[in-house]
């Protein structure tokens, strides 16, 4: 290793949307349950990492958008000191973060998937050009995975182009807990690719966290059912994904995005994310569906914001009733589909 030489890498990560949704955590970042998740193409973070003077005491400057941001920066030098243990080289340097979204900060789009996914790549180029390890791609993205797994759970996926599966499963190739898998199966032309146009209800923070919102599982009432309930999900959608059939895909991408909304109103303390806007367009959206017999249907993240999922064939019918039917209750607008993943930019 040169002590002197200055390491450089730059990485876009896209974010994911799940479908299959991973909710509930075990020690380590452990999902309770496999989720299955779009890799996004329009709602990347790049990330640009430069280390220097690796026998120097561990000093880190980090910029969001070329500014300070006391906050990230917090939020990353716990994340970088959980990798040391993987990162040895990352305990001494001089290391400078720079880190840019492509959407608009707080626009309410889950940016930690991108955010973590673009540093845990970034730091695997570091780790090869100093130690020269790995070597294949396989490896290479394994362990980008289950570092950003390791920083934020859904992370883990954002990392493979697609459609990605996360947690053990019996349908899964390769599948772990630890990491992030894409799917092998053939994918129904009909499904292969999908859009996400992201509805902004509302663009300000949380009011309660995933992180807590996880955590209210552990002794949640319904644990073990919506164990039971996300891995039989989990099957039935790889298998609507196989046959193309949109109208089980439907069933079962709502199901599971109003079961996690529901698990926050039935935990101790129950909170709630949604707001009347949400329910005004998830409603719309049902209506639209029934009414036109048009492909097409929506799922929520931990939040208000709504994700309007369709197949690229009926972008002009769905554009259209968003425009017209759709826009009073939205702020803003953010069209995504699904896209080729990870991006090395240097
Ligand atoms: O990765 P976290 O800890 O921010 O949790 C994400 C949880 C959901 O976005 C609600 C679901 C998912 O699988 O992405």
């Amino acid at each position: 290793m040169t002590m002197e030489k200055k390491y450089i890498a730059q990485w876009s990560c896209p974010s994911n949307i799940a479908l299959v949704k991973y909710w509930g955590k075990l020690p380590n970042q452990i999902p309770m349950n496999p989720s299955l998740s779009l890799t996004l193409k329009n709602s990347v973070t790049t990330t640009t990492v430069s280390a220097q003077n690796l026998n120097a005491p561990f000093e880190l400057n980090y910029l969001f958008h070329g500014e300070h941001n006391a906050a990230f920066s917090k939020r990353i030098q716990s994340v970088l000191e959980t990798w040391q243990e993987h990162f040895p080289f990352l305990k001494n340097g001089q290391w400078r973060i720079e880190s840019e979204n492509s959407f608009p900060h707080s626009a309410g789009i889950a940016s930690s998937a991108s955010a973590m996914g673009a540093l845990a790549l970034s730091l695997c180029s570091i780790e090869h050009e100093i130690l020269g390890t790995l070597n294949t791609s396989e490896s290479f993205q394994r362990k980008a995975s289950y570092l950003a797994r390791l920083a934020s759970g859904s992370a883990a996926r954002s990392i493979y182009p697609g459609i990605v599966s996360w947690g053990t499963s019996e349908l899964v190739e390769n599948s772990s807990d630890e990491y992030a898998t894409p799917l092998s199966i053939d994918v129904h032309p009909s499904v292969l690719h999908l859009n996400d146009a992201i509805l902004i209800v509302d663009d300000q923070p949380k009011k309660v966290s995933s992180s807590a919102g996880h955590q209210l599982m552990n002794n949640h009432p319904y644990r073990n059912n919506r164990i039971e309930q996300a891995n039989n999900n989990h099957k039935s959608i790889i298998e609507c994904l196989t046959s193309g059939d949109f109208q089980q895909f439907s069933t079962i991408v709502e199901n599971e995005a109003m079961s996690i909304h529901s698990l926050m109103m039935s935990s101790t303390p129950w909170y709630s994310l949604l707001h009347a806007n949400t329910f005004e367009i998830i409603n719309r959206i049902q209506y639209f569906r029934a009414q036109n017999n048009i492909p097409v249907c929506f799922t929520l993240d931990a939040g208000p914001n709504v994700h309007v999922i369709y197949p690229p064939n009926v972008k002009q019918q769905v554009e259209s009733f968003i425009q017209t039917e759709l826009k009073p209750f939205f702020k803003k607008y953010q069209p995504d589909e699904m896209g080729n993943g990870p991006e090395q930019l240097k």
